[in-house]
């Protein structure tokens, strides 16, 4: 029965994008591949736990991208925060994009898009009331995809990098489409 059960999961949580590309959910031992793929493709680098840490808290909006070999060539990474609702006498949750990624030589295909299409589903089922995102003002790419999704830009927040460079802060309401 659990192993019934847990297939059907795994049948519906793993998406073929192209033949020998899928999109799943990370396991323990893909977190190498996802750090992996972070170290080559974005300046923010995390020590391992935090990767460990999201991937055992909000393991339903962690998904991979594998390539043919089941090598990790792309992820997405959300955390759940919760915040003091308007009235400050409850709090709500709010859906942070924390990372997102996709192998250089894989871009262009349509992985970014699913990763992030299916990681913003199972995130909304926290019972969350916003995405929220920040990302380099002058990463127009990545400012594209997620206007795809209706994230809109709502603040700068400034030196928001190391290297002193801004954040475009963006939200999106979690019901939106
Ligand atoms: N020029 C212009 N727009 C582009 C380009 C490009 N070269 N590539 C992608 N886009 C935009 C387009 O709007 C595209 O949609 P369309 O194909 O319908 O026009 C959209 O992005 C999505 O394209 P995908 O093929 O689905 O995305 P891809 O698999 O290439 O991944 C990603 C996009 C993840 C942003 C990738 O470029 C990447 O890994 N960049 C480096 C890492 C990064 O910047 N991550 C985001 C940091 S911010 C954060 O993580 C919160
Ligand atoms: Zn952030």
């Amino acid at each position: 029965m659990g192993t019934d059960k847990e297939t059907k999961i795994n049948i519906m949580n793993s998406i073929k994008i192209e033949s020998q590309i899928l999109i799943r959910r990370c396991k323990l031992n893909d977190l190498e591949g996802v750090i992996e793929v972070n170290e080559r493709e974005l300046p923010e680098d995390y020590p391992y736990f935090f990767y460990k840490s999201i991937l055992d808290n909000f393991p339903e909006a962690f998904l991979v991208a594998t390539d043919k070999d089941n090598k990790v060539i792309g992820y997405v990474m959300w955390r759940v925060e919760q915040i003091p609702s308007m009235d400050s006498l409850k709090y709500v949750n709010k859906g942070h994009l924390v990372s997102i990624a996709v192998s250089q030589e894989y871009r262009r295909r349509g992985i970014g898009t699913t990763l992030l299409s299916n990681s913003i589903s199972a995130v909304k089922k926290h019972k969350i009331t916003e995405l929220v995102l920040e990302v380099r003002v002058s990463n127009y790419i990545a400012i594209k995809l997620y206007e795809k999704f209706n994230l809109k830009m709502n603040s700068v927040k400034k030196n928001y990098y190391r290297d002193g460079e801004n954040a475009y802060y963006m939200v999106r309401n979690a019901d939106t489409n």
